[in-house]
């Protein structure tokens, strides 16, 4: 219960500084350790390793948080500095679900304008549910339990008396990974219409003391681009307008101690399963407690709620780890891998690869995909994936400004279709193996360009404001998915080539942002038809495995990770730029998620010239390895390599897909980036190791590893053995040769 003090009516400045207590009721022990507690009402959700507890004030009704960190199984109530001055309680103290207009001047997790036009709101607790495992969420991706005991829920239903508006507030915990996971329902039970123009899924209060935020920026051909800054008073956040996650931020935020480093120190990491357009906000307040807060962008929102409707805001994931921001990257690693990634494929072996799109582009026929094809398999390769250009009739595809939106196979390139290839194809065998070659397709399916059949029969589909100019992106223009009828016509457009073809693979492309809509609150209705349409794919062709991309990692969130275990993470494919995107990617993606490929040299993007080995390492720290070349370009010595490499990925890729990243060296830091993947058992490792610049007379560091159990005893490639507590803390040398060299070394327990 706040005490409240009389409210400042005078020049009453500096006067006061009293400490009133917060009578947080009871200080009582939480009656056992693991998942939901519930005291009268005061919640825990406690993991093994972290706490987060708050209580409703019975004064106000609000939820008070009490703690977000390390765990402990009891609540110290918290002295609340009073003083007189225009912020009143409500603005002084760390509140779970802020709403607005009422005095709390921070940034409000709800913004909804009622039935009469006002914004304010006035969420009281009215009751509370403990609910076994975890609910799913109507239409939207979402983390879920797979055995008794993986989590369990706690719905805080929240009511305002004068709208008539509910909020249920449902925290999960997934307790044996440190993961609590909130989303917020609107339920308008009043008569009249109500807007909401602002719902954060999660929102917190972090104590007084100094943080620093982490992000990923970029732009295309640039993603995962980590920064790190001071989280100063004010409000300081990110978030993409662009109707995706995009290229430019990314739905992931982590707070840290200013001392906190990769492996040491307190951090919390956030992460928010969409795919559209979100924010996130981040404010020192006043009183120094610092609030954290991730969901829909209020730019895209204005939804609209009749009497009895609701809003299911999508979920946001926050964890904390005491190991660091590696810590909280194992710990998203491990709950994406078992716990959001819905595919067959999330934990399995990955096949090698080779995309026609860098080494062919749009030239070729059908004897140039075959030979292609061929040569794949010659060379070892598993899957062989045709990327863009195989369709379009009336308006062919054989340059990007035509046919996106017509998915029958162009007949000059296939004149019987694509079922003699697929079939031709799918009957070469993969050298040095008994297995057949796949076959892997790319599309676009929710875009459409002008010149095309599609859109001179659907104008209407494309998405549009009234008169205003459709504005084109790399010649295309976005179909309206949140209209029931271009659902089901993506759904019939790949269930046709699916249905019909031995296609194993498919490559799902996104070229291009969303600019006019006819209203704000379509880009989200746009997200829930494709979520069905994606639910609807995977569940009608469970074997095929679908790989997301958009331009490269512009739709690289959680949200998709759902539906496609993975993701390709960048269009730049130079080795020494992807050593930090696809470090930066791993601060939230499981290594598992992100498709990193081989391909010619001088690189395509950046003109620059890497060793083969060295490309093919940073490649094979991705859970889909594969090459992107027309193999007619590489040189003998080159070439003769691959059989090689080919051996060594089918030898490592079950431990990078399921295994724990360990960033040891970060590239920003260090000359010698390397990580060391753990098998989740500890019993295997591969230890990646790089040189960018030569160096002369000058030995290599010690690299201390991570991770090993330090009486256990570990073979290194093979031949030395060495103890955990040798290897951890004092460390392996290696001696490289000149520019971009690099190892890769096994580890298995003796
Ligand atoms: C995007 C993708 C590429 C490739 C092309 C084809 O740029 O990121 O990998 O598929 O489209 O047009």
């Amino acid at each position: 219960m706040t005490s409240r003090l009389p409210s400042n009516k005078g020049l009453v400045s500096g006067l006061i500084a009293l400490a009133s207590l917060l009578a947080t009721p009871t200080a009582a022990q939480d009656a056992s350790t693991g998942g939901v507690v519930v005291n009268g009402t005061n919640f825990a959700l406690n993991g093994d390793h972290v706490s987060y507890r708050f209580h409703v004030d019975e004064e106000t009704g609000d939820l008070i948080n009490d703690h977000f960190g390390g765990l402990v199984t009891e609540t110290v109530p918290m002295l609340t500095p009073k003083s007189q001055g225009w912020v009143e309680d409500i603005g002084r103290v760390k509140r779970e679900f802020p709403d607005l207009g009422r005095g709390d001047f921070r940034v409000p997790a709800v913004r909804i304008q009622q039935t009469a036009g006002y914004t304010v709101s006035d969420f009281r607790y009215r009751s509370h549910d403990v609910v076994k495992g975890k609910p799913a969420l109507p239409g939207l991706p979402a983390t879920f339990g797979r055995e008794d005991g993986d989590v369990s829920t706690l719905v805080v239903h929240m009511y305002d008396n004068y709208s008539s508006v509910a909020a249920d507030l449902t925290y999960s915990v997934f307790p044996k990974l440190d993961a609590i996971v909130r989303s917020v329902n609107i339920t308008n039970e009043g008569k009249g219409n109500i807007t909401i123009e602002r719902l954060a899924s999660f929102s917190v209060d972090l104590p007084y003391g100094d943080y620093d935020m982490i992000e990923l920026k970029g732009d295309w051909a640039r993603e995962g681009m980590k920064v790190r800054r001071k989280v100063d008073y004010g409000t300081q956040g990110f978030g993409s307008t662009t109707g995706y996650s995009s290229h430019l931020h990314n739905p992931f935020l982590s707070l840290v101690a200013p001392d906190t480093t990769e492996s040491r120190g307190e951090a919390w990491g956030f992460s928010l399963i969409y795919t559209g357009s979100f924010a996130v906000d981040v404010e020192k307040g006043s009183q120094g407690f610092t609030r954290a807060m991730l969901g829909l962008n209020p730019y895209h929102l204005s939804w609209n709620l009749g009497p009895g409707e609701s809003l299911t805001s999508p979920e946001c994931v926050a964890t904390y780890s005491e190991k660091g921001i590696g810590g909280v990257s194992r710990l998203f690693h491990r709950l994406f891998r078992n716990h959001l990634m819905k595919s067959k494929f999330a934990v399995e072996p990955r096949p090698v690869l080779l995309n026609s799109w860098e080494g062919l582009f749009f030239d070729y026929n059908e004897s140039r995909i075959y030979n292609l094809a061929q040569e794949s398999a010659e060379l070892g390769v598993k899957l062989f994936v045709l990327d863009d250009g195989w369709f379009g009739n009336e308006y062919p595809r054989v340059i990007d400004n035509a046919g996106l939106g017509d998915w029958q196979a162009n007949k000059d390139r296939f004149p019987n279709g694509l079922g003699p290839l697929v079939d031709q194809v799918t009957a070469l065998t993969a050298a040095n193996s008994s297995d057949k070659l796949q076959f892997g397709l790319w599309f676009e399916p929710e875009m459409v360009n002008p010149n095309s059949t599609l859109y001179k029969t659907h104008p209407d589909w494309a998405l549009h404001a009234g008169d205003y100019p459709r504005t084109l992106t790399r010649s295309e223009l976005v179909l309206n998915v949140a209209l029931p009828e271009v659902q089901d016509f993506i759904i019939a457009s790949l269930s046709d080539i699916l249905g019909n073809a031995s296609v194993s693979y498919v490559k799902w492309d996104n070229n291009r942002a969303i600019h006019e809509m006819p209203r704000d609150g379509t880009a989200h209705a746009y997200m829930l038809g494709l979520y069905r349409v994606f639910e609807t794919l995977m569940t009608r062709f469970p074997d095929v495995l679908f790989e997301g991309c958009a331009s490269g990692g512009g739709r690289f969130d959680p949200g998709i990770l759902q539906y496609f275990p993975q993701v390709w993470t960048s269009d730049d494919t130079d080795a020494l730029q992807r050593i930090y995107t696809q470090f930066g990617t791993s601060l939230l993606y499981p290594p598992s998620s992100m498709g990193a490929h081989v391909s010619v040299v001088p690189n395509q993007q950046t003109g620059r010239t890497i060793p083969l080995q060295f490309r093919a390492h940073i490649a094979l720290m991705g859970g889909s390895f594969g090459f992107e070349l027309d193999p007619a370009e590489l040189s003998d010595a080159d070439r003769a390599q691959i059989p090689g490499i080919i051996k060594l990925a089918e030898e490592i890729n079950p431990i990078i897909v399921k295994g724990d990243l360990w960033r040891l060296n970060l590239p920003e830091d260090s000359n010698w980036p390397a990580a060391l993947y753990l098998s989740e058992d500890g019993s295997k490792g591969v230890l990646f190791y790089f040189q960018v610049r030569s160096t002369y007379n000058q030995p290599t560091p010690y690299l201390r590893l991570q991770g090993l159990d330090p009486a256990a005893r570990y073979t290194v490639n093979g031949t030395d053995t060495y103890s955990g507590a040798t290897l951890m803390r004092m460390g392996l040398q290696y001696r490289f040769q000149g520019e971009y060299d690099s190892k890769v070394v096994l580890i298995e327990k003796a």
